[in-house]
């Protein structure tokens, strides 16, 4: 079995749900406590093993490739001032081609946007991050998922319970058997009617692949709310690639909607020493 060594991450969307912040700065640069969004997916990744990250990007999204470089000036000032926590900091980003760019020119679906990696990942297993899906675990979503992949292999996704009448929100999975842990499946759909689904687990932002899906991303073919999308290609693949579902340890925070980022800023600020019982105090006052 091949190892996982590349990651796709598409931040090509709209962000609608953010306006007017994001008008004209990317939903993946939006910061949880201190830093954006998408550091948080890059570090992710790495942690897993990824050697190798495509960001595929769309207009307006320049600004997170000046995050993932030197900023000169204000390196030269931090060293002058003697600011080396500081300097430390705004160092940490990840070797030069370590993170390549391409843009995916119209917003078509989360599908297309992975279609627009083709090239990049080749003939090779990938992983998948959506940078506004946050999971806060001790071992990360993704590293959780490798473990899996090392056991089953085929199609992994990372899965969560929700409740029944949210299924139309989400990608669901049809399942064979379930061990608590990991769930094969031999059915996905996208976006069911409550009374449609065939369970209640649904996927998140986590994806590992295998490279048989672009096969099917390949026909362009739009699904759920006229966007090609990726749950549609995976369920393609169900006859000849064996698909589980993988229930990760932590909390999860939908970050690409504003109660899930508000949430997300409130826990991880609670998890940093340096601020808790600050963020503690605040939040006692607000509740009062
Ligand atoms: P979302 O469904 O959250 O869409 O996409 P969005 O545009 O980011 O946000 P809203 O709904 O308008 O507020 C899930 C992920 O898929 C990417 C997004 O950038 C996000 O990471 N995506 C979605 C693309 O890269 N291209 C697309 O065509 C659609």
């Amino acid at each position: 079995m091949k190892a996982v060594r590349k990651a796709v991450l598409p931040v090509a969307g709209l962000g609608t749900r953010f306006l007017p912040a994001t008008k004209c700065m990317p939903k993946e640069m939006l910061p949880i406590v201190d830093k954006p969004l998408i550091q948080y997916a890059i570090e992710e990744a790495q942690a897993a093993g990824i050697a190798s990250i495509m960001l595929i990007t769309g207009r307006g999204k320049n600004l997170m490739e000046d995050h993932f470089d030197h900023a000169f000036e204000l390196e030269r000032t931090l060293e002058l001032r003697g600011r080396l926590k500081e300097l430390e900091i705004v160092r940490q980003f990840p070797e030069p081609s370590t993170i390549k760019y391409t843009r995916q020119q119209q917003a078509l679906g989360l599908g297309h946007a992975i279609w627009c990696a083709r090239d990049f990942v080749n003939d090779d297993p990938f992983a998948v991050i959506l940078p506004d899906d946050m999971v806060l675990a001790e071992r990360g979503c993704l590293s959780q998922m490798m473990d899996a992949y090392n056991d089953v292999g085929g199609n992994i996704v990372a899965v969560t319970e929700v409740p029944r009448e949210h299924t139309n929100r989400y990608g669901i999975l049809d399942v064979e058997s379930d061990d608590g842990r990991l769930a094969k499946a031999r059915g996905l759909v996208e976006k069911p009617d409550p009374a449609d689904a065939p369970s209640t687990l649904s996927i998140i932002g986590r994806y590992i692949l295998q490279p048989g899906v672009f096969a099917h991303l390949d026909k362009k073919q739009a699904g759920a709310g006229g966007e090609i999308q990726l749950t549609d290609a995976i369920a393609e693949t169900l006859d000849s690639t064996p698909f589980h579902g993988l229930r990760y340890e932590g909390r999860r925070f939908d970050c690409g909607s504003k109660s899930g980022f508000i949430a997300a800023n409130v826990a991880y600020a609670l998890e940093r020493e340096d601020m808790a019982s600050d963020v503690r105090l605040a939040l006692s006052e607000i509740m009062d």
